[in-house]
Order: C-alpha cells, then structure tokens, then sequence
C-alpha cells in the first residue's frame, strides 16, 4: 500500500466543511470531460457539469449528476427534455460561465453564446460542441445531495471534431496528442 498523499477518512460522512473540502478533492483526482446541461424555453437555462456519463446503447441512455440545490435541478423537475453539449478544447469560458452563479437567469443567460435550439428539444446546444445529446427524462434516481438524471436519446450529433476540454484537480485543461499513453 502506498501513503495517502491527502487527506485520509475511514468513516467519511461528507458532512463537515473541512471533510467536505478533502473528499472533493479525493473526488477531482478522477479525470473527466466537460459538458453544458441545457433546457430550453421561456426560461432556458445552462450548467457546468463533468458528471455526464454514458450509460446504455441500448436503449441509448446517458447520465448527469444534478446538486439538489442547482437551479438547474429545479429546471428539470419541470422539463421532460435537455440537452447535453460536451465541449471542445476552445470552450473553457463558456463552462466558467456556466458555472458562474452570477451569471444571469432567463433569456439573457444566453446573450453572448453561441448556441442553437436542438431540433427535437429546443435546448440551445452549444456551437462547436463536440458532440450534441437531446434526452428526454427516462428516470430519476436519488443520489444523495444530487439527483442522478438518466436520460434516453432523442438525438445525437458531432458537430465539431476537436481536442476535449478536460477537467482534472479542479482545473480546465485539454486533451493533446503529446499526451498520448502508447498502448
Ligand atoms: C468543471 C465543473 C463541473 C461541474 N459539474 C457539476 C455537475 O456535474 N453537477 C452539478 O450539479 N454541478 C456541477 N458543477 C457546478 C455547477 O456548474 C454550478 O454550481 C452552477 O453554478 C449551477 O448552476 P445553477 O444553480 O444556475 O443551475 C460543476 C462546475 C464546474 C466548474
């Protein structure tokens, strides 16, 4: 076994806000992309999310971790679909904004972004995504402080081949292919 390099629990409750500073760290040593969770209408709304991950091909499903105390979980109690923009190398600034809780709510939240309404779920999608993923809300699991929301797929598209943006030890960074593990 090797030393823990930092901190260490053997009965973690999450509770404290030092314990919690520690086990979010533990937590961001885990490597992710990035993505942009998106409903639309009168009241479209974004959010920073890295906890997007692919479920199932078939029937296709994927899955977004939501803070029960996000707007954006408020949002989609309402919604029966979203839309989910994983983002390019280019995007950093858009998933700092989208993180932003001073960033404005309503129809100016997206004055500025580039983005388009999904074809199936009026979502804006972000321009130069990645990939693009229209759900519709397949099931909601509870998950502690976060709601796990499944979605299935409506839609999907790659509108832009690029590096990942990337997030790692709380930091944006980007894929490369210097960085490449040879296998
Ligand atoms: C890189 C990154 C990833 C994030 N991932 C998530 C996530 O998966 N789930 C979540 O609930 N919040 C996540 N957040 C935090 C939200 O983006 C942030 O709290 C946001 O302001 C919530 O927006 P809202 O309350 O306006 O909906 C992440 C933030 C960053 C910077």
């Amino acid at each position: 076994m090797t030393a823990a390099h930092g901190g260490r629990s053997d009965s973690p409750t999450g509770r404290h806000p030092a314990e919690r500073r520690v086990l979010r760290r533990a937590f961001g040593t885990f490597a992710t992309g990035v993505t942009v969770v998106t409903v639309g209408g009168e009241q479209p709304h974004g959010m920073t999310a890295n906890s997007f991950t692919s479920v199932s091909l078939d029937p296709p499903l994927v899955l977004v971790c939501v803070d029960k105390s996000t707007v954006m979980h408020t949002c989609l109690d309402a919604a029966p679909v979203f839309g989910i923009s994983v983002l390019a190398a280019g995007h950093a600034e858009v998933a700092r904004y989208f993180a932003d809780s001073r960033r404005p709510v309503g129809p100016g939240e997206f004055t500025g972004i580039a983005a388009v309404p999904g074809e199936r779920t009026g979502a804006p999608m972000i321009a130069d995504a990645l990939a693009w993923f229209e759900c519709e809300l397949w099931r909601r699991y509870d998950g502690g402080d976060h709601t796990i929301v499944v979605g299935r797929l409506l839609s999907y598209t790659q509108p832009a081949t690029d590096q990942a943006l990337l997030f790692h030890n709380g930091r944006l960074g980007t894929t490369g292919p210097d960085r490449e593990v040879p296998t």
